[in-house]
Parts: C-alpha cells; structure tokens; sequence
C-alpha cells in the first residue's frame, strides 16, 4: 500500500469512528439560485439532504434531514440501484465508502470545483465525486473519479457519473424518443415506485432512439414557465444510462453515466477511471428558465466557438444526392450566389475510385476524389468558390467503411466486426474501431490531409451513419467489453488532435440526421444536424424538442423541397429559428421565391446576435395545438425577433393576444414586420411598450388560412 493510500485509510477511519457531531462537515454545491447539499453521518458515510432552490439563511442548512448515501455502493446497506459495483482482485464484490475530505477551487472558467473524497476501509478504493458550479447559469456538473489502488486488476461493472436523490410528493419525467426522420417525439411519465430506464446501446449513433436529456417535473408536470424541473443530460458521445427509480420512501434516486451494459471496464494496478459529466440545472420557473440556463452556459462554456458566427450555406445532398460532376456543383456554387449564402456544402459522393461513391453501397473508406466525377479534385471547386466570393465546406464520414472498399480490403483488422460470423449491415458499412490507436491515427490523417492540400476548406460536415454492429475489436482481444468506452474515447482523441490543429475551422456533427448529440461532442462541433426531416411542420416539433437545452446557434435548419404544400415563406421561416441553411436548386424555386430567399438571408443576417446569441422564450408550443410562437431576446434587450406559424387553424378559433417575454417593460419596442409576403400584420409599424407587449400581448395567430408564417422585429 502507498503512502497516500495508508494516509486516506486513516483518515477515513478517523472520520468514523472519532469525528464528533459538531465536526461533521457539511458540503454545498451552489449557484446563484441551485443548491446541493451533503453531510457526513455519524457513520462516517456522505448524505445528501438537498437539492432544489438555494436556501439563503445558512443557519437553516443544519437542520435538514439525511436522505440517501451520495454514492451508493453493491453489496451493503441499501437494496436500491448502486452507482458503483466493482470487484476487487479477491472477487469480493462490495465497497463501502466513508467520508475522507473534500476541496473547494475555482476553474479556469471562473466556476467552483468541490471534489469530495471517499474511501473504502478495508479495499484500497477511494472515488472522488467532482463538482463544477456555474453560479450564474445554474449549471452543475458532476463526474467521478474511480481509483483502484490494489497491486491486481480490478472489475468496474458500474460507474456511474451521478446519484441525486430527490425527497417530492410527485414525478414527472419528459423524455424524447423515435427513430430516423422522426426524431425526438415527446412524451410524459409520471414515476411511481420502481425504476423507469432511459438508454442506448448503439455505441458510435448513440442517440438514433433516444438524445440523452430530460426534464423532470417536481411535484407537478413540467410546465414552460412555472413549476420546479431539473433538466438533466450526459456529456458523452456513446452508450449512457439513466435509471430513475421511486423507493419505498417515495424518493427519486436519479442515477446517470455511461451504459454498464457490455461495458464491465478492468482497472490495472493504481489506474484511475474517469466518469463523463452529468450535467443539470434546477430551476423554479418551468423549463423556459432551464432552457435558458443550458443555451447560455453551452455558449460560453461548451460549444466549439459558442460565441461566435455562423455561416450561412448551401448543400447539395438533397438537390443532387450521389449524382454530381464538377459542372454541377460549379452551377449550386451560383445558386448558393443567387440566394446570398455564406457557403457551398459538397455531400457525399465525391471519393473512391477502386470503388467510386456512386452509392451508399461502396467507396466509404478512401479519401481520394473519384477522377471521372471530380477531374481537378477539391482544389478546384476551392478554387470557383473562392472566385464566386463563397466559401467550400465538404463532407465526411471518416468512421466508417464500406465493406467494398479498398480500405476494408486491406485493413480488414481496422474494422470493427466478427471474426467467425457473416457480417450484417447498417446501410452497407461497419464502423472503424477507433479504440486502436492506428485507426485514431487514420481517421485524424483524412482530416489533417484534407486541410494540408486544401487550406481552402472552410468547414467540414462530419456524419456517421451507422451504430456499432458486429462487435468484435481486434486490438481488444481478452478486453472486448472495454470496447464501447475505448470507442468514445478513441474519438475524443481525434477530436482533440483536430481541434488542437484546426481551432478555427467549424464542423457539423451529423449522424444519418440526428443520431449523435451530446454537449462533449459539441466542445468539438459548433453544430448539429437535428434531421433529416426538413418538413417545416415537422422541423417545428423537432427544434423546440432540442431546444430544451440545445441553443439556436447549433441546430442547423435547411430549407428544402420537403413539403412542397408549405410555401417557401412558410419553410424559411422555421429554418431561421436554427442555424439557417438550403439543401435545393434555384430551379426548384420561382424567381420571386429567390429574391425572396435573399432577402430572407440578409434578414437572417441582420438578426443573427438576437436569435443565435440571444435568450429564447418559447411563446407557444406546437404540441398545445394548431399555432405556435418562440421568440429570440438579445442579451441587452433592445432587440427581438418573434415567430410566429399557424400550423392548421381551426374555423371560428377563439384566438387569444399572445404574451411575449424577455422584454425591457420600460422600453417602447417597435414592431416591423420581416420576411414579407404582402400578408403583414396589421400592427406592423406600432410602437408598444415591453410592458404592454408582455401584459397584453400582440394578436400573432390568425384563422385564416394553414401554413401561415409571420416574422417580428421588435427594435
Ligand atoms: C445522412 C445525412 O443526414 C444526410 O444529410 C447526408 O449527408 C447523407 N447522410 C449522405 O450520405
């Protein structure tokens, strides 16, 4: 045993047996306005006795009541789900973990770090909980830290990042599911006793069922702007796990972290296992806030250049599929001109030769450009873009291959798959297996090599269209249940190497549509592709449900032939509520509709601090009926942008002002009306008060028609 591991043994010991009542530390994890809190017992273990709205008299924090261990172990006391099971090198399988001290710093971002330290006596295993507190945002993280400091390997088979226990009379849990092009379909539980999961096993397209966030409503469902909801998600870009699970007494043990499912991890001799961060808030006044709270914080603190621009862009996946040549794309790069777009976006289709992309069925794996479709190669197209005054983003998908590729031909032991059995497919690929360091080294050099020869590329759009199939490491061997967790961090080093060369060049994170997001992902990414559904209507359920804790600035939302009913007006509006876009050709379009695509764009331009960097209330939701409304503060309040889409008006509605919020009720705001289409309201050009507008309210939705839009500036 070490000197420190003896040194925690004693302290431990101490803290049990000899710490007197009085001594006790008691720990707060605090924001402005969120407070958790721990106390040691009389049996040396750590308690939670609170997590909710911030106790300002601290006198009153000695009387709260202990509720559950904070890190609950197997094999003790209490019969509920652990957030840790490991098992040591003589197979016992229990830990029990006492107080040993706890630290209080600040970070680099300016926010309060406490990590408090556990121990067990007789193993020497300590856990370090870890906390960062995001006073002005609300925001808290948690991670643990997993040390095993016995002379033999130890068996991780749970590790979680969190354990909240909540002490309410009800619960009530959103969650967001569905599958491709239906992403994110919401839908409410209440908790009763026992446990209700929320998972994924799918590994690299960890999200295609399900995103890894929540809301929960606390003694009453989550509302928009009333009610206390903690608002939960995992940073990680693989399998996690969320187990809410109601005891006998009624509380909510919230416990989250990576998937335990085929993930039993071994710890060598003295290695320590970092969990990734659960990150929630709290918040008194419904989601709104919450909501609020995560874009702010995800801004400033997460997002790759969260506080920067966004461009505008052009994509021709939807407008040429895999059937492009360079006069083609030449001809959108004009189009992306005509509509007044920051950028012309190459989709898949442009690489292998062995096997050309023609289709989804071949050429995944080699980063060369086909040379019948693309003579003069990506520098050309850097070229006319760069002479047409746009910039070129390109697309990739470096985790992937296809089996008829020459990659898979000569790296077969790169792939993730099964040595003795006939291989299934999803979409015609399997996955590389970036836990092997040679395969991290590949995938970085496609990245790195591309922006070598072309330092033209402006932008990349990063897919992944398959999950972990076949699953069979070849570097793992005897380790194959490290493979999900190695995977993740296998791309994270990626990432990191990019990143580290490149901090300047933008990437979207796209997954065959929406099926990867999470904020750890996003410290590499400024945005996502939420779907490939870009049906407006559908958008507009898709990017409220992400807005729950993802800004504007990263959903990326395109305008495209997807529900030709809906006017272009109608499309782009929605699309301009996201980070705005076109996956068409102008000859899908009208000449007015051009011209007004372009001034759309200026529009969107104009716009971008208040609804990109601005706070958004969510005015109306669209699953309360047949209208809704969001609108975009920008931080200082002089500025807002309101949206608003009757979606299918009913005969005769009784049709209430709507409230607007996030005004100055002092300021006089005045109403103009953008995006036009000789429909306006007939507000337009009134001057109201921000009082008036969010007392009484503005008359946005009418009976009139379906699949009417209106956009506001308020200045
Ligand atoms: C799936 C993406 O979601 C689409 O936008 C497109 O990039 C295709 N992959 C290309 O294969």
């Amino acid at each position: 045993m070490t000197k420190r591991l003896a040194f925690i043994f004693v302290a431990a010991l101490l803290c049990s047996l000899g710490m007197a009542a009085a001594d006790k530390p008691i720990i707060k994890v605090e924001t402005n306005n969120v407070q958790l809190v721990y106390k040691v017992g009389n049996d040396g273990h750590l308690y939670q006795c609170y997590l909710g709205k911030k106790l300002t008299h601290d006198g009153d924090i000695q009387h709260l009541d202990n509720l559950n261990e904070a890190y609950l172990t197997h094999g003790m006391k209490d019969y509920f789900e652990p957030a840790l099971h490991v098992e040591h090198s003589d197979h016992n399988s229990t830990c029990d973990l006492k107080y040993v001290g706890h630290e209080v710093s600040t970070n680099a971002d300016g926010a309060t770090l406490t990590t408090i330290t556990l121990a067990d006596e007789v193993y020497p295993t300590t856990v370090k909980l870890v906390f960062t507190a995001y006073a002005d945002n609300d925001i808290i993280m948690e991670h643990t830290a997993i040390t095993n400091g016995e002379k033999k390997p130890v068996v991780l088979h749970k590790y979680a990042s969190s354990l909240l226990t909540l002490d309410r009379s009800k619960y009530f849990l959103t969650e967001y599911s569905g599958d491709w092009a239906r992403e994110v379909a919401k839908s409410e539980t209440q908790l009763t006793f026992g446990k209700k999961v929320l998972d994924t096993k799918l590994g690299s397209r960890a999200s295609m069922f399900m995103p890894s966030f929540f809301q929960l409503g606390l003694d009453s469902p989550a509302a928009e702007n009333s009610g206390e909801v903690l608002v939960g998600t995992l940073s990680w870009t693989g399998n996690y796990r969320f187990t809410f699970e109601v005891d006998q007494n009624g509380r909510l043990r919230l416990l989250s972290g990576i998937n335990p499912y085929f993930s039993q991890y071994t710890l060598k001799a003295g290695e320590a296992f970092t969990t990734p961060e659960f990150v929630f808030t709290v918040s008194d006044c419904g989601m709104g806030k919450a909501m609020r709270n995560f874009h702010r914080w995800s801004r400033d603190f997460m997002v790759k250049n969260g506080n920067g621009d966004r461009m505008t862009l052009l994509n021709n996946w939807e407008a040429t599929g895999f059937d492009f040549n360079e006069d083609k794309l030449v001809n959108l790069m004009d189009d992306a001109v005509k509509m007044g777009v920051d950028m012309f976006l190459l989709d898949d289709g442009w690489f292998g030769n062995k096997y050309p992309r023609e289709s989804d069925h071949q050429g995944l794996g080699d980063w060369q450009e086909t040379a019948d479709k693309l003579p003069h190669k990506i520098g050309y197209l850097c070229q006319k873009a760069r002479e047409k005054g746009i910039k070129f983003g390109l697309w990739i998908e470096p985790e992937m291959v296809n089996p008829k590729s020459e990659l898979y031909e000569k790296r077969p032991e790169w792939v993730i798959h099964l040595p003795n059995r006939k291989e299934y497919y999803f979409r015609n690929q399997l996955v590389l297996d970036l836990s092997n360091p040679k395969v991290q080294d590949y995938v970085y050099g496609i990245v790195d090599r591309l922006l070598t020869d072309y330092p033209e590329i402006a932008f990349f759009k990063w897919d992944c269209n398959s999950p972990i199939t076949n699953i069979w490491s070849n570097y793992l061997q005897d380790k194959q249940t490290h493979l999900y967790v190695d995977y993740v961090r296998g791309l994270y080093k990626v990432l990191d190497r990019i990143r580290a060369k490149y901090p300047a060049v933008p990437m979207m994170l796209c997954s065959g549509g929406s099926g990867r997001i999470d904020f750890e992902a996003l410290r590499y990414f400024t945005e996502f592709w939420p779907s490939d559904n870009t049906d407006p209507i559908e958008r507009l359920y898709i990017q409220w449900a992400y807005s729950g804790i993802y800004p504007a600035k990263t959903q990326c939302a395109h305008v495209t032939t997807w529900n030709r009913d809906a006017s272009i007006k109608f499309r782009v509006d929605v699309a301009s509520m996201g980070k705005l876009g076109f996956d068409l050709k102008c000859s899908d379009l009208k000449d007015d509709e051009i011209g007004f695509c372009r001034k759309a764009v200026e529009n969107y331009n104009h716009n971008k601090p208040v609804v990109l960097d601005g706070d958004m209330y969510r005015l109306v939701s669209p699953y309360e009926g047949d209208h809704t409304s969001t609108m975009f503060v920008s931080r200082d309040r002089q500025r807002a942008v309101v949206f608003a889409f009757d979606v299918n008006p009913r005969y005769s509605e009784h049709l209430l002002p709507v409230k607007l919020q996030g005004l100055d009720p002092a300021r006089e705001y005045r109403v103009k009306e953008i995006n036009e289409n000789g429909n306006n309201y007939w507000f337009n050009g009134r001057t109201y008060s921000g009082e008036y507008l969010m007392t009484v309210g503005l008359h946005l939705f009418s009976t009139n028609r379906g699949l009417t839009s209106h956009v506001i500036e308020l200045e």
